[in-house]
Formats: structure tokens, sequence, C-alpha cells
């Protein structure tokens, strides 16, 4: 069976290379040509990696396709590290699960409010198999290069209290967080309201989501982020979508979006990273919001990421990272837009639902019950949590605690307006 899909494989690249003399020869007369197949031919060999051999596809209603790709196929496993790689099927370890027991069980109603994914209207994966967003020509072709598509074109972690204002400006990227600093963490934890914010361009993107982060804010830092985007570029349209990111070397050569590289493993078959989510919370209307926890397995070291109450997405394996091998030195929650316009102008890409926060609930985003794994492996209130944003005028944060929501900041705004230009 192998020998035959390689011998297929040799067969076919023969093809191609035949092809691209013939091309060649056709049009020695037009380098374009020939620079148009190479390209081509670059973009097929990309998809071939990305897109694994499917047990079953399904067409969601938003025009994705979803593979269910056998969980031992999954492009995890091209990485060398992960040939001999016994998948984990469950954490060993869930802090919730040790210590939080009876409150899962007895939480029904939070479900009413549940969120799903679109590509469900239209069929399920299989027994042993993860649903995974297949990658089309077009989204690799957006990408300023097939190297960078699905990575991050700048460095934009949000850093609080630098002094360097060229990193506050941090190439157009703004924020509106709320943070930890100080501690050792293994693990966070929120439930995120979800929204549709506008777009202005296409390569502009708006985002809500948690990051741990390990090390200093040096070549070397690692992160793992998780929440929800819209982003046209890398997904082809204005939905909101659930993502993952990890990186060890501040979004240098390691990590990606989603799957989109090898490092997560996905052992959950009823969740697809990158696609979309629905319902969205409406302006003054029904609100929803989904809880994220991502968590450092004590045993293994693996972080792992659950996503709702009920699935378990999978985990990055321990020698990803370097720093967060041991454990976070930072964690932060809330989001982030790019702001690409030229000349100045500030751009009305929205974050979050687009208003500030002080309309305060069914009309700002918010973030509540946001939590830290502290070092003895509890989820627990965050302590001394701190507020951030570049400019107040276009995007802004304010935090709060509470009996129900425990500790909670509303964020975001319009971006351009009267007071931000
Ligand atoms: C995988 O296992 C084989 C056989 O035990 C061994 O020869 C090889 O070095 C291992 N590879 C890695 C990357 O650990
Ligand atoms: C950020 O950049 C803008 C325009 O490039 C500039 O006017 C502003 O002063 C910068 N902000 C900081 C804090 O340096
Ligand atoms: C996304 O939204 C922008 C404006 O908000 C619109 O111009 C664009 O056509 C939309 N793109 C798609 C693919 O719907």
């Amino acid at each position: 069976m192998t020998a035959q899909v390689s011998n297929g494989r040799r067969r076919k690249t023969r093809a191609m290379v035949m092809l691209i003399c013939f091309v060649g020869l056709i049009s020695l007369s037009s380098a374009g040509g020939i620079r148009i197949s190479r390209q081509k031919l670059e973009v097929q060999k990309h998809l071939n990696r990305l897109n694994k051999p499917a047990v079953k596809s399904i067409k969601s209603p938003d025009g994705d396709i979803i593979d269910c790709v056998r969980i031992s196929e999954q492009a995890a496993f091209d990485h060398p590290f992960l040939k001999n790689h016994t998948i984990q099927m469950r954490p060993n370890f869930h802090p919730e699960w040790l210590f939080d027991e009876s409150k899962v069980s007895s939480k029904p109603k939070e479900r009413s409010n549940s969120i799903t994914q679109q590509w469900q209207l239209n069929g399920r994966c299989p027994e042993g198999t993860i649903p995974v967003r297949r990658t089309k020509r077009d989204d690799v072709l957006r990408a300023s290069s097939i190297k960078r598509y699905g990575k991050k074109k700048h460095r934009t972690i949000p850093r609080p209290r630098s002094a360097d204002p060229d990193l506050i400006n941090q190439s157009g990227h703004q924020h509106a967080i709320a943070y930890v600093e100080g501690g050792k963490y293994y693990g966070a934890k929120a439930t995120i309201n979800v929204w549709e914010p506008k777009i202005q361009q296409p390569n502009e993107f708006s985002l809500s989501q948690l990051w741990i982060l390990g090390g200093s804010f040096g070549q070397d830092l690692n992160s793992i982020e998780a929440g929800w985007q819209v982003s046209p570029d890398l997904y082809g349209d204005n939905n909101t979508r659930l993502f993952t990111y990890w990186t060890s070397d501040a979004y240098q050569a390691t990590g990606c979006y989603n799957l989109l590289c090898s490092g997560f493993i996905q052992i959950n078959g009823e969740i697809a990273m990158g696609a979309s989510i629905f319902p969205v919370s409406g302006y003054r209307g029904s609100q929803y919001d989904v809880s994220i926890l991502v968590w450092k397995d004590p045993n293994e070291g693996h972080w792992w990421m659950q996503f709702g109450n009920d699935y378990v997405l999978g985990y990055w394996p321990a020698f990803l990272f370097s720093y967060l091998g041991e454990s976070a030195s930072m964690i932060e929650w809330g989001g982030e837009v790019v702001n690409s316009e030229p000349d100045g102008v500030h751009t009305s890409t929205q974050m979050g639902s687009g208003h500030f926060p002080e309309e305060g609930f069914s009309k700002a985003s918010y973030f509540r019950n946001i939590q830290i794994v502290d070092d003895s492996n509890n989820l627990k209130a965050p302590k001394g949590v701190g507020t951030f944003t570049e400019k107040s005028n276009c995007y802004d944060v304010q935090s709060g605690s509470n009996g129900d929501w425990g500790h909670y900041f509303y964020y975001g705004g319009p971006g351009k307006n009267s007071n931000c230009q």
C-alpha cells in the first residue's frame, strides 16, 4: 500500500518535471510563464503537505471543506521528533476535573447559549478521525509567500509598560488587554464573548484570545494563543473562527495558526481548528460566549487545550518549547486588531463588538471568569490584574470582579471615530 502510494508520487513527479520542461520550451521568450507554472507547482506541493488524505469530506454551508483525517495521519506527525510519538488520547491531568468536578456536572444551564461550528450542520467525522479545514489554493495565494502562509506577519505580543515607542506602535497592531505577570503560570482560562467585528480591509484582522507567554520579549519568546478571529487574509471571508497559534521563537521560524504546520496534536473528532463558529452575539441581542482552557500536564509537560465544557481538542507537545517547557511567565487576555491604513489615518476595523467597554453587557464584548493555573495546578482567580491599551480613544479596556463573573473585563471599540483619527 505504502509502496504503491510512493510509486504513484514518483510517477506524478516525473510527469511534472516533463511538464515543466515542456512549458519551459514553449515559453522561452516569456520568463513570466515559467515563473507562474513554478509557483503553481510550489503551491500544489504545499497543499499536498497540508491536506492529508480524507476518510470523508464534509461541505460546510460557509464554503469550507472539512476533511476527516485519521488521527495518526494528521500534519503534526510530519515533525521528525514525532515519528515515534505515542498519541495521548486524553490528558492525565485536568485542573477542573480534579478540583471542580461537581461544578462541571451541574452546569447544563450554561449550554443553552452554546456555540457550535457551521460545518457540523452537514455531517460528522467518523470515529478515529479528526476534522481538518481543507486549505484551498486561494488561501495560499493570498499569503505574502507560500512559506509565510499560516504564520503571523509581525511580532504582535502586547507589551504593557514597554518604554519603547516603536514596540508600542508594533507596526499597526493595537491591543486592549488584561494581564498578569511575575509568577509561574501553568495555564489560563476565560469565557470569551463571541462577536463578528467588521474589518475595513482584507489585510487587517480582529481577534479576541488568551496568550500564554514564556521567556522575555526577545527572539526566543514562547507563546501559546487561542481564541476567535476574523481574518479575511487567512480564511477568505469575514466569519468568526476558532483559532490557535504557537511559536517558540517570537514568530520567526517556528509555529503557525491552527494545524497549518506540524506541532499541535489534535485528538478531538468534533471541533475543527480555523472553522467558523456560530451563532455570534448581537448588539442588545442574544449573547454567546465560549470558554477556553489551556493547561500544562504536570507529568508529561504537554500543553493541553479545551474548547467549551466538553471538547478537549488536543495538545502541544512539550518539546516544541523552551521556556514553556517549564512554565509561563505571563498571561494575557483580550483583543487585538491590525491597523494597516496608510498616511496615519486610523482604521475603522472593530475590536470585540465594535463598542467601548462603558456600554456594558450585550453592547460591549467581555471576557469573564478569567483564571490562571497556579504552581499547585489549581485554577485560581488571578492576582494583581493589570490592563493595557495603546490608544484608549480607539479601543479600550475596563476590568472588574463580582460573584457571578469572577474577574472580568469589557474591551474593544470602533477604531476610527472623532477621538481616534
Ligand atoms: C524511532 O524509533 C526507532 C526504532 O526504535 C529508532 O531507531 C529511531 O531513532 C526513533 N526516532 C526518533 C526520532 O526517536
Ligand atoms: C505611533 O505611530 C504614529 C504614526 O506613525 C505616531 O504619530 C505616534 O506618535 C506613535 N506612537 C507612539 C507612542 O510612539
Ligand atoms: C468582508 O467585509 C468587507 C467590509 O466589511 C467587505 O468589503 C468584503 O466584501 C467582505 N468580504 C467577504 C468575503 O465577504
